[in-house]
């Protein structure tokens, strides 16, 4: 287990994964130092001087063990298809901008990154970590996809050349507190926010994009950030899916939603709208394999917490 005695770095630790994963890493990790989270208003890490600066000030505070490295420019939706090269120029930036800060102000430092499973291939059957350069991925996430592969090559040049040590997980689409409810966000955090609003509102419907009955992958966000410090501690591969291994339809998530919500009226299912991937699950037997994880948040508990999250928290808002 290769825990951190020194300092932390999360970059995207101001976002919705970055969060809880600093508070896991404060609970599990208990004899570490300063643990950052990194926003956008520290550094903008994809302006080079400004990322190095803050890196070389960071790391005279004490060493730097760890970088868990989250930020990425990403919006759900249909954003992605129309601002390809607006995400490819600032997540490209900004990955190889971190791997240079790494090299040259805390190469010490063990590097875990997080990448995304839109970068596998966009078919009907899980995904094992064989495919990651065997073949192209989805089209509408083309771009963002090909930052995080490389993101993956760039890590693995970067211990070739200067022996520095490094790792990936991969991750479906994550949900819990802290996610945006907003409607163009992740399926998952949308219709929470759309089924709660309309009890609230009491409206009669509730609209979902697609026919209902696309497949994908979700993790519990506590689960994610636990396989994530897993994967720091004792993953020896260059990347790892971490996922629930099946794949549930967005008719069986909207209908979990509406019963947890209390909502009564009646769901619409609209396949004009933004669809995306039809199936999405990763195969996920080597992180058991290789680093001992599992998920242990079902997803029937996860969107119970997730709605008592949003009614407490974010419902007021
Ligand atoms: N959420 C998911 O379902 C999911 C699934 C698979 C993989 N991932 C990956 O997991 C990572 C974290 O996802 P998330 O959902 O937690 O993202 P998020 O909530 O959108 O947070 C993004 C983070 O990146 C930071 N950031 C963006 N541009 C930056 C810049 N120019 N300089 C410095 N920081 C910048 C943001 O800082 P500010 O707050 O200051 O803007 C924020 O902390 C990403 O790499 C994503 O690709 C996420």
């Amino acid at each position: 287990m290769r825990e951190s005695i020194g300092n932390i770095v999360i970059t995207g630790g101001s976002g919705f994964i970055g969060r809880t994963l600093a508070q896991r890493l404060r609970e599990q990790w208990p004899g570490t130092g300063i643990i950052h989270g990194l926003s956008s208003r520290d550094a903008d890490l994809t302006d080079r001087p400004t990322t190095f600066r803050w890196f070389e000030q960071f790391q005279a505070k004490g060493p730097i063990t760890h970088i868990f490295h989250l930020a990425a420019v990403y919006k759900a939706g249909g954003w992605p298809a129309t601002h390809p090269a607006t995400q490819f120029d600032a997540n490209m930036a900004l990955n190889i901008n971190l791997l240079e800060a790494w090299k040259r102000h805390c190469p010490g430092a063990r590097l875990t990154s997080v990448v995304s499973y839109c970068m596998y291939p966009d078919h009907d059957r899980p995904h094992p970590e064989s495919e990651m350069y065997g073949t192209e991925p989805e089209a509408y996430l083309y771009a963002y996809a090909f930052t995080k592969k490389a993101l993956i090559i760039g890590q693995r040049a970067y211990c070739q050349e200067f022996k520095l040590s490094a790792t990936s997980v991969v991750l479906p689409t994550v949900y819990g507190p802290n996610d945006s409810f907003a409607e163009d966000s992740h399926v998952m955090g949308a219709l929470i926010g759309k089924f709660c609003r309309a009890v609230r509102e009491g409206k009669n419907t509730v609209e979902v994009w697609g026919d209902g009955l696309q497949e994908r992958e979700f993790i519990h966000v506590e689960d994610a950030a636990d396989g994530i410090i897993a994967a720091a501690a004792r993953a020896t591969s260059p990347f790892l899916n971490l996922g629930m291994g099946q794949g549930v339809s967005i008719k069986r998530i909207a209908e979990i939603i509406r019963q947890e919500s209390g909502f009564k009226g009646e769901v619409v299912f609209n396949p004009q709208r933004f669809v995306g991937a039809r199936f999405r699950v990763l195969c996920s037997d080597l992180a058991v394999k290789e680093i001992g994880w599992r998920p242990r948040i079902s997803i029937e508990t996860g969107i119970r917490r997730t709605i008592a999250f949003y009614l407490e928290k974010a419902g007021r808002i």
